[in-house]
């Protein structure tokens, strides 16, 4: 099998690099790559001559404009990169046959309530991420590719910058830190993420039906808040020295810390179809937290 895989060096795409590669030969890009291929998806129509000339069974989209509060101003690029692009690798995959795999958000959903998001649930994105994301998932649905686009939510990867990382610098610096209470989701790894697509892409090589949109979030869920002080909590078990204390973060509504895009209060995502469909059981979001903070403090 011939998997060709776009974005290869975001969190995501840089786990699909070691989850794949048992699948089969896989080519990997990133916006700079060379060699008369286009990883850079606002060449659109090198992309698309990408996709003709490797003519691959499977394209892994893990690249997309993520910067959430920048595509509030730079709308047209967030749009090129997140639904045109969506667009080019769905038409060119429904012309060769190949299958389609593309993540998506909770950022398509305004948020509000308390209720886990099914799939079929009605979409209001509060910005332009997520305006262009939806759009990019509707333009894959439309173009009548085989496809499997998953909807994930707070990623984070041992490598590179994450959220528990800053968590642990600002405690470590800072005499005082407050965290966000009000927005409720699932932290989701990066690992878990790939290795759940490298299970699907198996199981979509033999059943054609599962074609379709899926969330894919780790079980449970937590606030900022909470997961910041879960964190603190393991680094002061490990010995870390942290001048705040997990008990003294101070809890914050999204009120107080404004940012040019407006983020979703809920973001629960129900798995219940991800897991029926791929026979899976999503695992606790707390274990990848603490197997990614296991690694980072090199305990
Ligand atoms: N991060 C989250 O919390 C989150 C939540 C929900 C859904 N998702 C979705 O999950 C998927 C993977 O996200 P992630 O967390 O792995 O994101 P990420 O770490 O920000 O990676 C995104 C990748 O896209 C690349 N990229 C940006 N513009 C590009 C272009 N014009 N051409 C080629 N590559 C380009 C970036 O490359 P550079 O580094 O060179 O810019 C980066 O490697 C995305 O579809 C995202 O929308 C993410």
């Amino acid at each position: 099998m011939k998997l060709l895989l776009l974005g290869k060096n975001g969190q995501v795409g840089w786990e699909l690099q070691r989850a794949l590669a048992p699948l089969g030969e896989v080519i990997a890009l990133d916006r700079h790559s060379g060699d008369g291929l286009t990883g850079d998806l606002s060449n659109l129509d090198g992309l698309s001559d990408t996709i003709h000339k490797l003519k691959p069974d499977v394209i892994i989209n893990a690249a997309a404009h993520t910067a959430v509060d920048k595509a509030e101003s730079e709308p047209e690029l967030a749009h090129i990169i997140n639904a045109q692009a969506s667009e080019v690798m769905a038409t060119a995959a429904a012309t060769i046959g190949a299958w389609l795999v593309h993540y998506s958000t909770d950022y398509v959903f305004d948020g509000s309530g308390e209720q886990r998001r099914l799939e079929t649930d009605a979409t209001a994105p509060l910005g332009v991420y997520g305006a262009t994301k939806l759009e990019g998932e509707q333009l894959i649905q439309k173009s009548g590719c085989k496809h499997l686009i998953f909807r994930t939510s707070w990623v984070y990867a041992a490598r590179g910058n994450n959220f528990a990382k800053t968590m642990l610098r600002l405690a470590q610096e800072r005499d005082s830190l407050n965290v966000i209470n009000d927005q409720i989701g699932a932290p989701t790894g990066a690992e878990l993420i790939a290795d759940v697509t490298a299970h699907a892409i198996r199981v979509a090589m033999q059943c054609e039906d599962v074609s379709g949109l899926y969330h894919l979030v780790a079980q449970g869920e937590t606030s900022w808040f909470d997961y910041a002080r879960m964190v603190l909590a393991f680094a002061e078990e490990a010995g870390i020295e942290l001048k705040v204390k997990p008990d003294a973060v101070g809890a914050i509504p999204t009120s107080a810390y404004p940012t040019p895009a407006k983020r979703p209060n809920n973001s629960r995502l129900s798995i219940e179809k991800l897991e029926q469909t791929f026979n899976l059981t999503m695992p606790a979001w707390q274990l990848g937290v603490t197997r990614m903070l296991t690694e980072t403090l090199g305990k």
